[in-house]
């Protein structure tokens, strides 16, 4: 028996990386899937990519910094699929900046993808979860929200706490309404941007892509960064009926970077 049989997912930023795991482990467990991305040309390929293996799968083409935008995912998903089950918050953005380099136009963008579009996707799909009677929202946050001083800047770590924080308090808030709310907070996790960051190393240290990504291992106390497919495994297990007592927490999948 398939996991998550026949439940309307939503994923945000599911083109690519731990958001195209996600939506790609839904699919195998027998979900609808919603790809709400920015980029076009991923979102459709990934549409494609689900259809030709049997699941059922639409991509909207969403600006989740967008509140118009959100609106529309959510009634587009009602008109398509008849319910939505599954909300997972996955779009984030960030980028490399020293404390002093953070401009307000960072912030902005930071902020406005990874912590006020979350939450008003929260709000908007929620609506329709509470008259549903039931629903599961999994928040994409990072251990960079509870402190991890080895973040991309501060802005983004200062939105991953807000998530985490908006997790604990949508979860106590929507819990009589039989929605659960958690959030998972990868650590390093081999995406296309780690490996952006790996070919860059590549060049300025002159050593080959297994060397570098030892030494990046080498910092974890299990000496593994995660594959995308970690996340997914445990956003699959907290979309599920196995973890229908489990809600307000933050999931920690980093190797043991971070202990709590
Ligand atoms: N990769 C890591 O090491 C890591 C670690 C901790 C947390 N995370 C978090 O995991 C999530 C996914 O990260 P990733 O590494 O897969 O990122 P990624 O950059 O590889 O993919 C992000 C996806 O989101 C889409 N996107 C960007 N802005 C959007 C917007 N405004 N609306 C809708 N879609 C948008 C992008 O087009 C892309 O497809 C993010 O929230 C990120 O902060 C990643």
């Amino acid at each position: 028996m398939k996991r998550l049989n026949n439940q309307v997912a939503i994923v945000t930023g599911a083109g690519r990386g731990i958001g195209k795991a996600i939506a790609s482990h839904y699919a195998r467990e027998g979900a609808k899937v919603v790809i709400a991305e920015l980029d076009e040309s991923l979102g459709k390929k990934l549409e494609g990519e689900l259809t030709s293996s049997g699941a059922e799968a639409l991509f909207i083409k969403t600006d989740v910094s967008k509140l118009a935008d959100i609106e529309a995912l959510t009634q587009a998903t009602q008109q398509y699929f008849g319910s939505i089950d599954v909300l997972v918050n996955n779009a984030g953005v960030t980028k490399s900046l020293g404390f002093f380099e953070v401009s307000e136009d960072d912030w902005d963008w930071i902020h406005g993808v990874t912590s006020k579009g979350l939450f008003f996707c929260m709000q908007s799909v929620a609506r329709v979860m509470k008259a549903q009677g039931h629903g599961r929202i999994v928040n994409i946050a990072s251990i960079a929200g509870k402190g991890y001083p080895s973040t991309s800047n501060i802005s983004y770590a200062g939105a991953k706490g807000a998530v985490i924080a908006m997790t604990r308090i949508a979860a106590s808030t929507l819990a009589s309404d039989n929605i659960n709310v958690n959030a998972i907070c990868p650590g390093v996790t081999r995406t296309e941007l780690y490996y952006e960051v790996v070919k860059g190393k590549i060049k300025t240290l002159g050593k080959s892509e297994a060397e570098i990504i030892e030494m990046f291992d080498g910092t974890i106390p299990i000496k593994r960064s995660n594959e995308p497919e970690d996340i997914a495994d445990l956003a699959v297990f907290l979309a599920s009926n196995e973890a229908r007592n489990v809600t307000g927490q933050s999931w920690n999948v980093d190797g043991g970077l971070v202990c709590d």
